[in-house]
């Protein structure tokens, strides 16, 4: 059965990931929940304008119309075995995942969804992050920085997974997951996981309703700018300057 756990390998991670850690590493700032638990950075490692984060966000972002699209496909196989079910003389043997086809325009749009937090995490031996999960994120994609041989695994919804360096791993923000602490595990493990939502309509909505208001706004500065610099042109007076600004602003309320 297709699972809703999708991967996806960067094809020349060697010279990013190196970078990438580098970038962690130096921003680091606090420590998540564990027993002890590893180091993370801020949440907002993809505002920073950091080049090499940028590359690797561009990369997640390309790849996400992708794999909501496997996702939705799964969703899809998971109600025809739910209705296999209930009909006891269907053989789900008939299910085979190379018969199921990925839907590449499901009815979603698979434009919508945006990196909302991200934030680099490392660990040493012995530290992990306690059992948590990522709702009311869509999906979150984490990308495996460095993965040193004797890393730990991750516990996906009770499944271990075994993380690749320069792999992303798309998941919904609901399943939960977990390091588990071990003393014989490696130091250095470092991901960088990112919270995508969907939220298409909600913006449109939003922008549709201030338009007329940044419009209206707008207009008003620039009349309101044209009278300022006639009133001050040619005034070295400081006093008039000020009454004149002050009076502005008073009108336009901001
Ligand atoms: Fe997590």
């Amino acid at each position: 059965m297709i699972n809703q756990i999708i991967h996806f390998d960067h094809p020349n991670p060697s010279e990013l990931n190196k970078a990438l850690l580098k970038i962690v590493h130096g921003n680091l700032e606090t420590t998540v929940a564990g027993n002890p638990g590893g180091r993370r950075t801020d949440w907002n490692l993809h505002e920073k304008g950091i080049k090499e984060i940028d590359i690797l966000h561009d990369w997640i972002r390309e790849l996400i119309p992708k794999a909501v699209s496997i996702a939705h496909t799964a969703s899809e196989a998971a109600r025809t075995v739910m209705m296999i079910d209930k009909e006891s003389n269907v053989d789900k043997e008939v299910l085979d995942d190379s018969q199921i086809e990925i839907d590449t325009y499901p009815n979603f749009d698979q434009d919508g969804f945006k990196i909302h937090q991200s934030w680099g995490i490392y660990y040493n031996k012995g530290e992990g992050v306690e059992l948590h999960n990522h709702f009311p994120y869509t999906f979150t994609a984490c990308y495996y920085v460095n993965i040193p041989e004797g890393s730990a695994p991750i516990i996906m919804e009770g499944e271990e997974l075994s993380p690749v360096a320069g792999r992303v791993v798309f998941f919904p923000g609901h399943l939960y997951h977990e390091v588990v602490p071990a003393q014989n595990h490696a130091d250095g493990r470092c991901a960088i996981p990112s919270n995508i939502v969907y939220s298409p309509f909600i913006e449109m909505e939003e922008y549709s309703e201030i338009v007329p208001t940044l419009v209206a706004t707008a207009q008003t500065l620039t009349s309101k700018l044209k009278e300022l610099q006639a009133q001050i042109s040619g005034s070295s007076d400081f006093t008039v300057l000020k009454t004149a600004v002050s009076g502005s602003l008073e009108e336009i309320k901001l």
